[in-house]
């Protein structure tokens, strides 16, 4: 009697634990259909975004990037621009400098700070066309305590980091070589008033300093290299997806988009000025402006919301924001699979005495998920060590490891599938998903597409190979496959810093904006 009403016990217990998994199944679903509606919201979105200040979730920054470094271009295609610009500006009266991209060459700094590292580079460029000659990076994480902090004690944390760099790289060459001016990518959004200034508008993925919320971001940086004592100047202020564009490129010129998956998740694109409803007036030499989306912070009913989603988010230090980000994105996924195996403990004991580390918020870390879902060992053995080591879950047998397997797949298959759509809302948007010759008459087939290429950074796409395959898996499914084999999605190395200090010696003879 006692062994079969064991047995009921744990068949009931099951079934429970199974219907949290069923619910979450279906609370996670992404139909090709459903990814389709969120295409199409996310390219509303950034038409309502475009057309006024506030007009929409998503904030399509203005980034005073006009034109993008190509390696390939070299001194031919400077001297046209240079013609080109010269000749609007006898046509009008509007106010235009030039560029003088040729031969930049030297030693450029540039310092990337956006989500848990924080690095410091020195890209050599020489050449006539600005080639990329070295490249040296320095990593370090940001301590924890100075992401909630004050702006001062951040900015001398960068500031003694970049000296310290400086110093130690700075014996050998020659001080002249040696620019003065650096590049800044700043990873979080900020209203550009130029391609150097612009004021935080608000923090993201965990950052929360107040004082500098509306500030000038370049001034807190330039205020502690004055107390370092560095007599350097910010002249160019990106974000990491302009970087990476920027670098993307540089590599090749058929780039259009660049996408962030790591930390957080964010877009920018190269749109033309005219369609920048917004700002009318903008003249650019090249027609166009590079967008900084801020598509973490995009928001639609068709997005897939569970429960667990919705206490993300309550919990979190920016509730009602960033909800994007928040199902996509590193610094969440893990937690959204600890907020469901909590809820799995709740309902039963298949993971015995409930732990207290799984009512730790952020104790999974989103690498560590990664591991347990990649675990290709017959025994689950990395999932029984991460368990133990992390969660203080221990002896749990192989079905209730499958099932943790199961929780991080749904989990990673919903990001992986959102990000996949916002991409195409994107190449919508430009008129490169194939969709545009539909209303003339022609089938999808006869379309001629571009080749188009999105750079693409972050590690959530670099180092998850299942988010990346499910996430080609969705362009696919969403473009169909004539389209898709003309997306290319090319992973940029360090773009978000090096593109920082190629954009600045694009920018480095500019003062005025072309704006009438
Ligand atoms: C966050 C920031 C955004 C950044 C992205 C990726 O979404 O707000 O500016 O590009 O993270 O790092």
């Amino acid at each position: 009697g006692v062994v079969v009403g064991k047995r009921v016990k744990s068949r009931r217990k099951w079934k429970r634990v199974m219907g949290v998994l069923r619910e979450l199944e279906e609370g996670c679903e992404t139909t090709v259909g459903r990814l389709r509606q969120v295409v199409d919201a996310m390219a509303v979105e950034m038409h309502a975004g475009l057309a006024s200040e506030g007009g929409s979730k998503l904030k399509m920054l203005l980034t005073y990037v006009d034109n993008l470094p190509s390696g390939v271009s070299g001194i031919g295609i400077d001297i046209k621009f240079f013609a080109f610009e010269l000749s609007i500006y006898t046509m009008s009266s509007v106010r235009l400098t030039f560029d003088i991209v040729m031969n930049e060459k030297g030693t450029y700094y540039a310092l990337d700070l956006g989500g848990t590292n924080f690095r410091v580079l020195r890209v050599q460029l020489g050449g006539q066309r600005s080639s990329i000659l070295d490249k040296d990076v320095e990593r370090q994480t940001i301590p924890q305590h100075l992401m909630t902090g004050t702006s001062e004690d951040l900015f001398d944390f960068i500031a003694s980091s970049l000296q310290q760099f400086v110093e130690k790289e700075g014996n050998g060459s020659t001080p002249s070589f040696v620019r003065r001016e650096l590049g800044f990518t700043f990873s979080f959004p900020v209203k550009q008033s130029s391609v150097s200034s612009g004021l935080l508008l608000k923090w993201t993925k965990g950052f929360a300093i107040e004082d500098m919320v509306g500030k000038e971001v370049c001034e807190c940086l330039q205020q502690a290299l004055i107390r370092k004592g560095l007599d350097m100047r910010v002249a160019a202020l990106v974000n990491d997806t302009v970087g990476t564009l920027a670098l993307g490129h540089y590599h090749d010129v058929d780039t259009v988009a660049a996408v962030i998956i790591g930390t957080g998740t964010n877009a920018c694109y190269l749109e033309r000025t005219d369609a920048i409803i917004k700002c009318q007036g903008l003249l650019t030499s090249s027609g166009g402006m590079v967008v900084n989306m801020e598509w973490g912070n995009f928001w639609s009913s068709h997005l897939p919301r569970t429960s667990y989603d919705i206490d993300l988010d309550a919990n979190s230090p920016n509730p009602n924001d960033q909800g994007f980000e928040k199902m996509i994105s590193g610094m969440y996924l893990g937690d959204i699979v600890r907020r469901v195996v909590l809820r799995m403990s709740q309902e039963s004991d298949i993971f015995g005495p409930a732990s207290p580390r799984l009512s730790m918020p952020f104790i999974l870390r989103t690498p560590l998920m990664a591991e347990m879902h990649e675990d290709d060992s017959p025994e689950l053995t990395e999932v029984a060590r991460i368990l133990k080591d992390v969660l203080e879950i221990s002896d749990v047998p192989l079905k209730v490891r499958k099932l943790i397997v199961r929780i991080c797949d749904v989990v990673t298959r919903r990001a992986a599938r959102l990000a996949a759509a916002g991409i195409v809302g994107i190449l919508k948007k430009i008129g490169r998903d194939g969709s545009g010759g539909i209303t003339s008459g022609r089938s999808r087939s006869d379309i001629k597409m571009r080749r188009t290429v999105v750079a693409i950074e972050g590690g959530l796409y670099t180092s998850y190979t299942m988010f990346r395959e499910y996430l080609h898996e969705a362009l696919t499914e969403i473009l169909g496959e004539d389209i898709a084999q003309h997306v290319i999605l090319k992973v940029t190395e360090d773009g978000s810093g090096t593109g920082a200090a190629l954009l600045v010696t694009k920018f480095l003879h500019r003062k005025s904006l072309c704006k009438v």
